[in-house]
């Protein structure tokens, strides 16, 4: 026997190389095969994840109005019988908010002021009549004697001409004269406007007896 032969042996006793590679091809075949890089799904996932909360915040914040209880409404911009809708504040809401803050404290939330000091601003000519004559009041001041539905006052109020804008005198005063029963026509901002300009070089408080040659 040669060495040839026994080697040839061996190899009959075992696997040949083709039957080894066959197995390894099938074994390799049902594994899946890697791919280069990553695999795009989960990326577009996030991008469907991202877009759904991007746009359902705008949505929100398009529709949910804070969710106040008393306006929260999806379709409330839409004209449907009892849907609710946004009405923006009066001339006169807007108003009560300068009243309270710069008012109040002297002629009293009630409007009635105090006897002797603060006259009162429910149902006088000052608030209900010419415009022009209250207009001048806040703008520059008023002191000296003045009557006020049949009382006499003699105080000071100081202006107020610096420290509100036309709108917020248009709004406080028109909030004034639709209170406490009051109903006279609003104020505009052009008209505080005009009257700003017209007396633009006031330096002193007015008195009741200039403010009344102005007239109803
Ligand atoms: C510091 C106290 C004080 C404040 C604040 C004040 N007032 Fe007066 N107001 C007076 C006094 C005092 C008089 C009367 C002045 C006088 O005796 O000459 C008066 C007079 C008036 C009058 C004319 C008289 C009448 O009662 O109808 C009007 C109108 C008026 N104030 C409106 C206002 C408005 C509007 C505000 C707020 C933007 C305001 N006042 C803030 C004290 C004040």
């Amino acid at each position: 026997m040669s060495a040839n032969d026994s080697n040839f042996r061996v190899e009959q006793s075992g696997a040949s190389d083709d039957s080894i590679q066959q197995v390894h091809a099938r074994l390799l075949a049902t594994k899946p095969e890697k791919a280069d890089g990553y695999s795009k799904l989960p990326l577009v996932v996030l991008g469907l994840m991202c877009s759904a909360i991007f746009f359902g915040s705008i949505y929100l914040a398009h529709f949910s109005l804070r969710f106040d209880p008393l306006v929260y409404s999806e379709r409330a911009n839409r004209e449907k019988p009892g849907a609710v809708k946004i009405v923006p504040l009066t001339r006169a809401q807007l108003g009560k908010k300068v009243f309270d803050t710069t008012c109040l404290a002297c002629h009293q939330a009630n409007g009635l002021g105090v006897p002797g000091q603060y006259p009162p601003l429910v149902a006088t000519e000052w608030v209900t009549g010419n415009e022009e004559r209250m207009i001048r009041i806040v703008l520059h001041g008023l002191n000296g004697p003045i009557t006020v539905n049949g009382k006499e006052y003699n105080n000071v109020m100081a202006p107020l001409g610096a420290v509100l804008k036309d709108e917020q005198i248009a709004n406080v005063l028109s909030y004034i004269r639709a209170s406490w029963g009051n109903s006279a026509p609003e104020v505009l901002p052009e008209t505080v406007a005009k009257v700003r300009a017209e007396t633009s070089s006031r330096t002193t408080f007015w008195t009741a007896a200039e403010l009344l040659k102005i007239g109803n």
